[in-house]
């Protein structure tokens, strides 16, 4: 049985799956233009969204609701859509009652069992349900007497704040009630199962064929790659393509984790003389980041027709397959040239992706099951392009160097204070200015170099740590003694949005 999340467009939407996972059943997300098939359907969620149940184009139950006839649980839009359809009255409510908001108990319903009669929650939609349906009784209110909770104690439970968010202190024990309590649903999902079960699946859907994959080291493809290996051992290659923008070693790590430490079949191809020949002298970032994804098609390509392989494999995970259902895209989103976008269409290869249903979280328990070694495995997000896009302006050898060794200092310093794993990502960048200072007696005339270290949520909106100044001070002295050619230090302080990440 699988537990199904309806998309109403709420920032948490993705949030309530994982929860629901973590607790221990499987849970799907789905659009309400989707089809779907109810019959292994356990329990259903209604997720919050920005819609109000009055404007004229607010999203309505899916066309199979009327099939499914299982329990549902509404959570903030959920349950005004549900109060609104139920013939309910829904209205605008007070701007008070947004964010942290006490609530109080106030009728038995097994949804609060082992929940204290007063408790917090979070709350993040302005509309409120003000007389419920008929056969619905409240059974929580807000402080300010709004309702919070209610139910027909048959099949319905609505909820105007967020269990799924941390804000709200019992959420995940409501959520658990809801599923077991209230659905009779038994635990079903765990990770170790699900690998016995994909290798299986892959080796049947695999066997004798030939399968191809590119290997970045970063962690989708990485789990992908040891996993796919599991099912049908060397009749996968992994084309590990070393387009000279990679970090200080990291090329060797890649090959010594993979090859020889999991025995893999890598291949490695250098290919750093003609990617570093066609940046030569360009400047534009859009530009770059073309050149630099063709190049790797056609580097990839040519390993994938000598091989004779009929198959590939992506890294794309479950994040990637709701955000593409979400914008009406029905393939995944192709993030980077990592993914190969557009090989398989101009190869005729098939593709195979093994984590499709995992989210990054799972992905990484998968990961470190698998035996891949724990740095790999929570390692920071690095951009397909590489350093290119952390060179500013035209990229060369001698600023790659100095790239390479800034950055193995940063993030060798945050590792040895503590920050590297508090951060979401940290990296330097190279600025194509120089500036003055003095070595010795000696007037300089050196690079400015720059550091980012953002906290993030998936990587679509950051904000700059906020890294103690002895860390900074550190780093900083660290790379000016023995970083020749950069002169000074400088670390960004912009959110995205405006800014990016990446400076290109
Ligand atoms: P931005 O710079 O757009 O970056 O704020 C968001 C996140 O995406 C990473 N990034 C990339 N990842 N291929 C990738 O696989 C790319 O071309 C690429 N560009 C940016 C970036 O490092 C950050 O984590």
């Amino acid at each position: 049985m699988r537990v199904l999340i309806l998309d109403y467009g709420s920032q948490y939407t993705q949030l309530i799956a994982r929860v629901v996972r973590e607790l221990g059943y499987y849970s799907q997300v789905v659009q309400l233009d989707e089809d779907v098939d109810v019959s292994d359907v356990g329990a259903l969620i209604l997720s919050g969204g920005p819609a109000s149940v009055y404007e004229p184009d607010a999203p309505k139950l899916p066309v199979w609701f009327d099939k499914y006839h299982g329990k549902v649980l509404g959570i903030c839009y959920g349950m005004q859509l549900l109060a609104h359809e139920l013939n309910g009255r829904v209205e605008r409510g007070e701007l008070a009652e947004y964010g942290r908001t006490e609530i109080r108990i106030e009728e038995e319903d097994p949804i609060f069992e082992s929940v204290p009669r007063e408790t917090t929650v979070w709350m993040s939609h302005s509309d409120v349900v003000k007389v419920l349906p008929e056969g619905f009784r409240a059974t929580a209110y807000s402080k300010n007497g709004m309702i919070v909770a209610a139910s027909d104690f048959q099949r319905f439970w609505l909820l105007q704040f967020h269990p799924e968010v941390r804000h709200t202190q019992f959420g995940r024990q409501m959520l658990q009630n809801f599923l077991s309590k209230i659905c009779g649903l038994r635990p079903n999902w765990n990770l170790e199962d699900f690998i016995t079960q994909k290798v299986e699946e892959l080796k049947r859907e695999l066997k004798d064929k030939k399968v191809i994959a590119a290997l970045s080291g970063g962690v989708d493809s990485s789990v992908a790659c040891v996993l796919v290996h599991r099912a049908v051992g060397s009749n996968l290659r992994c084309v590990f393509v070393d387009h000279g923008l990679l970090r200080k070693n990291e090329a060797e790590e890649v090959m010594r984790i993979f090859k020889n430490m999991l025995g893999l079949n890598v291949v490695k191809i250098d290919a750093r003389e003609r990617f570093l020949s066609k940046l030569k002298g360009v400047d534009d970032p859009e530009k770059k980041r073309k050149i630099i994804g063709e190049e790797f098609i056609r580097v990839f390509e040519q390993e994938a027709k000598s091989y004779g392989a009929t198959h590939l494999v992506q890294g794309t995970i479950y994040s990637d397959v709701i955000e593409s259902a979400r914008s009406g895209k029905k393939t995944a989103a192709i993030k980077s040239h990592h993914n190969v976008g557009g090989l398989p269409e101009r190869m005729d290869l098939e593709i195979v992706e093994p984590l499709r249903n995992l989210f990054k979280d799972e992905v990484r328990i998968v990961g470190e099951i698998l035996g891949i070694p724990r740095d790999v495995v929570h390692r920071q997000p690095f951009p397909g392009p590489g350093l290119a896009v952390r060179v500013v302006g035209p990229v060369d050898e001698e600023k790659l160097d100095i790239l390479r060794e800034a950055d193995s200092i940063l993030i060798e310093t945050l590792k040895e204070t503590g920050w590297y794993e508090k951060v979401w990502q940290a990296f330097a960048v190279l600025l194509p200015i120089r500036s003055v200072g003095v070595r010795g007696d000696r007037r300089a005339y050196d690079y400015v170099l720059a550091i980012r270290c953002v906290d993030s949520v998936e990587g679509m909106t950051a904000d700059w740590s906020r890294i103690p100044h002895d860390v900074l001070d550190l780093i900083s002295r660290r790379i000016l003694n023995s970083v020749k050619r950069v002169g000074r230090v400088v670390y960004d302080i912009s959110s995205k949005p405006p800014a990016t990440i990446e400076w290109e």
